[in-house]
């Protein structure tokens, strides 16, 4: 099903997961849109797949993905440069911590922040997919998006004895919340043009916003019952299953959690 035609667009290209996503693809043939604010990293992986996959075509752009106008003008380069994307993957994202890295309280979450928070990881997704939609081959184009098991267990607490132990904060939870909500909506419009809207629900995952002390970790693998957590690729491996579902899974967020949590 993959050829070296397909265009992949992925947001948080910098990050952890969001650099393990967009090497893979390469592999697999796709040309690449990389999308982060952070230039340098953008700027290494260009750079990696370039040297790795030297027949790709690989367009860093420089985007931060709150702005409705750098996201226009995005989707106008992208739209010049490619005849149209094949995969949008929504994944860049923050999670405010204190400055000793643990969850910050609701009661002490600042209101700006709270802005801050639920512009990058739920608007910027709104952004996207609106403005991208034009740009996603009809009947071939899929939306992906990287929620989290927050999204619908809420945030954590300081103590492993109650679930679940997290270092996420209120406003993380509820823009990941949001982000398996609005999958549904968009599931339901986008049928007409056979676009499915997906949604991935990461539990814990090593590196990028994982990168825990080391007694937080402990606790952590306690409450999974793997007592392991998660790793880039394993959220790769759940993309690839959803890259070959067509329509039959749209709308459906997929959680991937080592067991930690197991429901709706
Ligand atoms: N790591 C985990 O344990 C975990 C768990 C559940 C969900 N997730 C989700 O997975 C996704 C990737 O997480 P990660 O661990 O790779 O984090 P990360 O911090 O390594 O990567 C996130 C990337 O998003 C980019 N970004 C942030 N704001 C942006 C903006 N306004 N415009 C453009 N780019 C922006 C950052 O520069 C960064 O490169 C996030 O949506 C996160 O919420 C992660």
């Amino acid at each position: 099903m993959h050829s070296e035609h397909f265009t992949a667009v992925v947001t948080g290209a910098g990050g952890t997961i969001g650099t393990c996503i967009s090497s893979h693809l390469a592999g697999l043939g796709y040309n690449l849109v990389i999308i982060d604010t952070h230039k340098n990293n953008l700027d290494a992986l260009q750079s990696k797949i370039q040297r790795e996959y030297p027949e790709r075509q690989v367009l860093a752009l420089t985007v931060n993905i709150t702005s409705p106008q750098e996201v226009i003008q995005a989707s106008r380069v992208v739209q010049n440069r490619f005849y149209g994307i094949d995969v949008l993957i929504n994944n860049a994202g923050i999670s405010p911590k204190l400055s000793n890295g643990m969850r910050i309280p609701a009661l002490s979450i600042d209101d700006d922040e709270w802005d801050l928070v639920m512009e990058t990881n739920l608007k910027s997704v709104f952004l996207m997919c609106k403005y991208f939609f034009d740009v996603l081959k009809r009947d071939k184009g899929k939306i992906v998006n990287i929620a989290s098991m927050m999204g619908v267990t809420g945030s954590g607490v300081d103590t492993n004895q109650i679930f679940p132990y997290s270092v996420s904060a209120a406003h993380y939870s509820a823009s990941k919340a949001g982000v398996i909500n609005l999958t549904k909506s968009l599931a339901r419009e986008f049928s007409e043009s056979n676009v499915p809207v997906y949604a991935i629900a990461p539990g814990a995952v090593s590196g990028g916003m994982g990168k825990f002390d080391e007694s937080f970790i402990k606790n952590l693998k306690e409450q999974i019952p793997s007592h392991q957590l998660g790793t880039p690729e394993e959220i790769v491996n759940t993309l690839n299953f959803l890259l070959t579902s067509g329509m039959s899974l749209t709308g459906q967020t997929l959680h991937v959690n080592h067991g930690w949590f197991m429901g709706g």
